[in-house]
């Protein structure tokens, strides 16, 4: 069976870099708050004429340059992003387009903070079953545009910042070398745990305009922090775990752990319950925030550039988000 290799990875992330000291000129928080409680020290916003399509764009051509191919040997897209352009279609399309892409196929993927590992689940079983050769696996979020930047919202808007993270994943004849594996799982009970309730088909955008606008807290996403976190926590070590099982390892054996961005608190707490040390694990979220989809591919990326991913060693990507949906990746890179 052919194995699925990381060809190449990119990222890109906005010019425009917001501060906790900026947002605290908006709304009523501070450093020392932010910093403490989520490691966070500053994320990027786009400028107005950036979208979630567009910094896909930018991270794509990244990721096919670092790969080495022409950007037409991509034979399929696959998208993830709880912020796509528009409500439909979803940004895959316009990817495709932007790129130049010959009429190849587009997958969306909407799995918010599990979205990268999902996206290359697939990639990874269209490759081994030979359907594609090489496919672009692209994560990207646009969140300050719709977040609650009010003293009502500091709970979640001080969290959450935009970016993009692409990957080249390609047919590989060497087995000993790949995605060794994925893992997926989901827990609908907790949906509205972390939520962006309208516009959607349950609040269309005519009742909230005959409603309250901007003082209906449905608009703005919703998380139950301290909810999140105790699952959070539960759920990386485990799926970690899963991962490391199926293939006959152990924590000990990983080279490089890069879990999802989503607080740096919860990395460090998942870093100590697994046992494993500083220069195993990767975080980039002070300087981002959290990108949700784009977390992964933008901290990979940034780890490879680093010289912290080389050949033969063991990668472990894991994410835990809104769904609930969790999932990890275990690579011989
Ligand atoms: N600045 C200053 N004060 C704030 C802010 C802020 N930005 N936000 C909330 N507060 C205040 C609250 O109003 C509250 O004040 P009160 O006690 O006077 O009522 C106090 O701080 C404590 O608020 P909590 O919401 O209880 O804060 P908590 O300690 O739970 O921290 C946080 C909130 C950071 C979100 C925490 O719950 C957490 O780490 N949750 C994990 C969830 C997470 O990180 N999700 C990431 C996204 S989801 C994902 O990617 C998996």
């Amino acid at each position: 069976m052919n194995s699925a290799i990381i060809k190449g990875m990119g990222y890109y992330v906005p010019a425009n870099v917001v501060t906790n000291e900026d947002l605290s000129k908006i709304i009523d928080t501070n450093d020392e708050w932010i910093t403490e409680r989520t490691g966070i020290k500053e994320r990027r916003w786009i400028n107005n004429d950036e979208s979630t399509s567009s910094m896909a764009l930018e991270a794509s051509k990244n990721a096919i340059a670092d790969a080495g191919i022409d950007k037409s040997a991509i034979d399929f897209i696959i998208f993830a992003t709880l912020s796509p352009d528009y409500y439909f279609p979803g940004p895959g399309v316009t990817l495709q387009k932007d790129l130049g892409l010959d009429t190849i196929g587009a997958l969306d993927v909407r799995n918010q903070c599990s979205g990268f590992v999902y996206a290359l689940s697939i990639a990874d079983q269209y490759i081994k079953t030979g359907m594609y050769t090489n496919i672009l696996v692209v994560g990207s979020e646009y969140h300050s545009g719709g977040l609650d930047k009010t003293t009502r919202g500091r709970g979640v808007s001080v969290i959450f910042g935009d970016g993009a993270g692409a990957a080249i994943v390609s047919k590989s004849p060497s087995s000993d070398r790949g995605i060794l594996s994925t893992h997926l799982h989901s827990q609908g009970e907790y949906a509205e745990e972390l939520t962006l309730i309208g516009p959607s088909t349950r609040r269309w955008v005519p009742e909230i305009i005959d409603g309250k606008g901007k003082e209906d807290k449905a608009i703005f996403p919703y998380m139950n922090g301290t909810f999140v976190f105790k699952h959070a926590v539960t759920r990386f070590p485990e799926v970690i775990n899963e991962a490391l099982h199926q293939n006959n390892l152990t924590a000990s054996d990983l080279n490089l752990l890069i879990p999802h961005q989503a607080n740096l608190r919860i990395s460090q707490f998942v870093q100590k319950k697994m046992g494993l040390g500083e220069d195993q694990v990767f975080n980039n979220i002070q300087k981002y925030g959290n990108t949700t989809a784009a977390s992964i591919p933008i901290a990979l990326a940034e780890a490879k550039q680093a010289g912290k991913v080389k050949e033969g060693d063991l990668i472990c990507l894991a994410a835990f988000g809104s769904g609930f949906t969790w999932a990890s990746a275990l690579i011989r890179w």
